[in-house]
């Protein structure tokens, strides 16, 4: 068995009148007249416990997607009592075999599954259908490609032998299961953290975000087509402070995936810590967290690439990523001519259902999400150090809506150049062009996290300047480009600080904290 050389799956363009686009458009409205009910997937139950949430759609929350099963302590036991007793069949079976079954899944995803899971991702987190492509095909297909390479590339990885001697390692999983935390805003993160271990031979317990119940069923369900066995992924769905203890109180607990919050994420941390005595082995922490995510721009840069940057990295999928652009530090001599751009861009952009495929900005997920973002900005409305040069506006009457929102300010110290909002809401700070080096240093400094930054400039000099400065700030680092958008395969994805452990996902990196390596030396008689 020789994998596939991994390639990127090709985007598809979703044109008026096109085939994909009459096909998503029928998933779409196919979901919507249908009520889903999302049971637990515990080993091979489908689980129904009766204490149910409903799923509304963000950007019309009156409308019920469906509902879902919340798992009480028993059942969270029961998922990985069922994962440890799949544990040993998965572990032992041929790579390759285990390969099989991702790129089926796969394939079933970029053919059969697309229109739905695009869809699904659609209606209950409230993407674009380019911003669903993207995510629930397109990136999903390239984890489970990338990583099927990377993985036979690190079991080919063997030491060296000579006549008398025969070295090798086994790339054995870790001992016990593992824990996977998914959030709400990629479709392609929430299958890739149990897939990624569960292909390097673990068993999984996995806690998708109550914001992605929809779509976690899809990629269950898909992976179960796919011939993935009964109990190696364990879907639950409740009370994350629960599931998460429970998780935690287990002796066989062997690492958590996570993709979340950074206060979620060191709480974890500190609990592992707390019950490090009782664990049969050291529990791997693999996470990757929150961002303040900048962009500066050098004298040099070109304006309309800048606009472009702010506004493409600031307000896709309603600024919703943990990379999304969310401070910039532009220079005073190409301000106005930045300004401009940025505003007329701003107003090019419709709002609304992501059923309307000219939408460029749909729903942000949950009306708490809605409530703080509209707090920040009336707050900037009173406020004498800022101002707001475009949006500002927002209405939670039919579907949860942010106006794409800049916020000008003069203290670069100023609260959203600082805090994580996630959303539609960008600050933008107007150094002067002699202080390039201090604002270098400020965009260092003025935000514990570290995950990605970009730096617009045309002169060779200042990229280089700004790529030592910032060496630090971000954990992918893009030039003359917004700072999302990674591409499994391309640009290795995460950051360090409080932004995470920098495990690279979509890389052998990230694999290979799901291997407990055994050296065998055998002295051949
Ligand atoms: N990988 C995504 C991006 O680069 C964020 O999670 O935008």
């Amino acid at each position: 068995f020789k994998v596939p050389k991994a390639v990127n799956e090709p985007v598809k363009g979703y044109a008026p009148n096109s085939p994909e686009k009459a096909a998503v458009l029928d998933a779409y409205k196919k979901m919507w007249n249908t009520t889903i009910d999302v049971p637990l997937y515990i080993g091979s139950e489908e689980i129904r416990t009766g204490n149910t949430k409903t799923m509304s759609a963000p950007h019309d929350h009156q409308h019920i997607v469906g509902t879902y099963h919340l798992a009480e302590k028993s059942h969270v036991e029961k998922a990985i009592s069922n994962a440890l007793n799949s544990r040993q069949a998965w572990a032992n079976m041929a790579w390759e075999q285990r390969a099989a079954i991702f790129l089926k899944a796969a394939e079933l995803i970029a053919g059969p599954y697309r229109a739905r899971i695009n869809a699904a991702t659609m209606i209950a987190q409230s993407k674009t259908i380019h911003q669903a492509e993207i995510d629930a095909s397109c990136e999903l297909i390239d984890f489970l490609r990338f990583n099927v390479e990377f993985m036979s590339q690190i079991y080919s990885d063997q030491p060296t032998s000579d006549s008398s001697v025969w070295n090798r390692i086994e790339y054995r999983p870790l001992e016990g299961f593992i824990y996977a935390i998914t959030p709400f805003n990629f479709t392609a993160i929430a299958a890739n953290l149990p897939a990624s271990a569960a292909m390097m031979g673990n068993v999984v317990v996995w806690k998708p975000s109550d914001s992605q119940v929809f779509s976690a069923k899809i990629i269950i369900d898909i992976f179960k087509e796919a011939g993935l066995p009964d109990g190696v992924i364990n879907v639950v769905f409740g009370d994350a402070l629960m599931v998460t203890d429970t998780v935690l109180a287990s002796r066989d607990f062997a690492g958590v995936h996570f993709t979340g919050s950074t206060h979620v994420f060191k709480d974890i941390w500190a609990k592992i810590g707390t019950n490090i005595h009782h664990y049969k082995t050291y529990p791997r922490i693999v996470g990757e967290t929150g961002g303040k995510d900048f962009i500066i721009a050098h004298p040099s840069a070109n304006v309309k690439q800048v606009a472009t940057g702010i506004v493409r990295g600031a307000f896709e999928f309603q600024g919703q990523k943990c990379s999304a652009a969310s401070r910039a530090y532009m220079p005073k001599s190409l301000w106005p001519a930045i300004k401009e751009q940025v505003i007329t861009d701003v107003k090019s952009m419709k709002m609304g259902s992501p059923e309307d495929f000219s939408n460029f900005i749909t729903a942000v997920i949950h009306e708490g999400s809605f409530d703080k973002l509209a707090s920040y900005i009336d707050q900037a409305k009173k406020d004498a150090d800022a101002e707001i040069i475009v949006g500002g506006n927002y209405d939670k009457s039919k579907g949860y809506f942010i106006e794409p929102t800049v916020i000008v300010t003069t203290n670069p110290k100023y609260t959203t150049m600082e805090t994580e909002l996630f959303g539609p809401v960008i600050t933008i700070y107007v150094y002067e062009d002699a202080q390039w080096a201090e604002t270098l240093k400020l965009v260092d400094t003025t935000s514990e996290y570290a995950l990605t930054g970009a730096v617009f400039s045309t002169d060779r000099y200042a990229i280089e300047e700004a790529t030592v400065a910032l060496q630090n700030a971000a954990g992918n680092f893009y030039i003359n480009d917004k700072p999302t958008g990674a591409v499994v395969g391309q640009q290795p994805f995460g950051g360090a600080r409080a932004s995470g452990t920098n495990d690279k996902a979509g890389s052998a990196l990230n694999l290979l904290r799901w291997a407990s390596p055994r050296t065998i030396k055998e002295t051949l008689v």
